[in-house]
């Protein structure tokens, strides 16, 4: 679709000299000056550590108003997603730019389930890994093993194939994450059922065991479509970068998508979800649940220490999939009939958050690491694989931001320049 309006020339004025530069805007009127002819014409390049004001494409996926708190994938608002979608629909949906009808949600769904096995051989690596590999290299170590067993998906031009790649990403990703936590609590794995869904395969994958059998809780289906399409894409975020940093150099989708499982096991990305209730459980046992000492920890500019679960580089106002986050792991727990002392914590945390100016003058609120957390744990799923549930949920945003940048025609080999400020030349002695 790709709406762009211009909107005449910026002037830069520097040395006497006049550089004009075009500005333009897309669907949701937010401007941009375009700079690519400015180092040519100047001589200068920008500085903008952390890419604040730097936008790096023009992207038809994602929409955020970080001010109203608003997201939107391909134009659908996330709780209208969240509530009448299954995760595959939006997986579609990023990844095609149209939700499916009924028969294409068939199909999508019969081939992720045709898919849903891992070689047998990759099967094996798992025994390599020691029992308290992190879950989060175990799943990137096997995203980029796929591009060894299934090599055609380095020829990019097999636009044909692409459903049938993104469907194996999907799926058998899903099929590894399970793997790796069955390794880690030394159960044997248990493959993928033709029977299930999506959603339902992987609980399967995850709680069946030979000795207790496991009948999947719709409830809780449910609950992991929700959270999958809350994490499924946010546009040009650190992993989303990442994937298209490495995949811009040429690298196939499978190595791209490992690199991004790395950015997003970061504590300041996805890994939060992980650390917010680590956090949780250390006022609990060491501050006896009292909420300020930490609260302070965060305000003091002498200590590192930042508050898990809050602040957002976009979000200026209340993260929009942290409000649904929130009622979700409320009706999660009532249905489980689970009393989790973590989860009032959690609330008189936030409470204090919005409670303080130091939060409110930097617009800081509890971001979508702050409850997702807490439902994965009423959930059964222990702490080290939350951000591997994140990132099965981010794997069709990645595809489809990996997919965007492939197919633009404008499209380069990501390469940011720097200010030297090191030495001028020097002789050996
Ligand atoms: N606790 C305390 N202070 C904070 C926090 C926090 N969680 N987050 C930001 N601040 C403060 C900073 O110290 C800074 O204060 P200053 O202006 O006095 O120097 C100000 O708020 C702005 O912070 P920046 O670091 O400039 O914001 P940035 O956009 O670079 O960082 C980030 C965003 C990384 C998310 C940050 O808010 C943070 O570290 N949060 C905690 C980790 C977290 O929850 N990450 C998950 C984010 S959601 C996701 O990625 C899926």
């Amino acid at each position: 679709m790709s709406k762009i309006n211009d909107l005449g020339i910026a002037k830069l004025i520097y040395d006497g000299k006049t550089t004009e530069l075009p500005v333009f805007e897309g669907s949701e009127h937010e401007k941009a000056v375009d700079i690519r002819a400015l180092r040519k014409e100047t001589g200068m390049i920008t500085y903008d550590p952390g890419f604040v004001n730097t936008g790096c494409c023009k992207s038809d996926v994602t929409y955020i108003d970080g001010e109203k708190g608003i997201l939107r994938y391909r134009g659908y608002d996330i709780n209208d997603l969240a509530e009448k979608c299954e995760f595959i629909d939006v997986a579609y949906l990023l990844v095609h730019g149209a939700l499916p009808n009924e028969k294409q949600h068939a199909e999508f769904s019969s081939n992720l389930n045709l898919h849903s096995l891992l070689h047998e051989d990759m099967r094996h690596f798992f025994d390599a890994y020691p029992d308290h590999a992190h879950p989060m290299a175990t799943l990137s170590a096997m995203a980029v093993s796929l591009s060894t067993f299934y090599p055609e998906l380095d020829d990019i031009s097999l636009q044909e194939n692409i459903d049938y790649k993104v469907t194996r990403l999907l799926s058998k990703l899903r099929t590894a994450a399970a793997f790796s936590f069955k390794k880690s609590i030394g159960h044997p794995i248990v493959y993928p059922k033709r029977s299930l869904k999506y959603c339902e395969n992987f609980l399967n994958m995850m709680f069946w065991n030979p000795v207790n059998d496991y009948e999947v809780d719709p409830v809780l289906a449910k609950a992991l479509n929700k959270l999958l399409i809350l994490h499924a894409d946010h546009e040009q975020n650190c992993s989303a970068s990442v994937v298209k940093m490495v995949g811009s150099a040429g690298a196939n989708l499978y190595a791209s998508i490992s690199a991004g499982i790395c950015a997003l096991w970061g504590p300041l990305h996805g890994g939060a979800n992980q650390h917010v209730i680590e956090m949780l459980q250390r006022i609990l046992t060491e501050d006896e649940g009292d909420v300020h000492r930490i609260i302070e920890r965060a305000k003091d500019k002498n200590d590192p220490f930042r508050l898990m679960g809050v602040g957002h580089r976009v979000y200026k106002s209340y993260d929009p999939r942290a409000k649904v986050a929130k009622q979700m792991c409320k009706d999660v727990l009532a249905t489980m009939g689970v009393n989790d002392p973590l989860v009032d914590l959690a609330q008189k945390l936030e409470e204090a958050v919005l409670a303080d100016d130091y939060f409110a003058e930097r617009s800081l609120y509890p971001n979508i690491d702050f409850y997702t957390g807490l439902t994965y744990r009423a959930m059964g799923i222990p702490t080290n694989m939350f951000t591997v549930m994140f990132a099965i949920g981010r794997m069709p945003g990645w595809i489809a931001q990996w997919l965007e940048m492939r197919e633009d025609p404008h499209g380069r080999i990501g390469r940011p320049r720097q200010i030297y400020t090191g030495h001028a030349q020097r002789p050996v002695i």
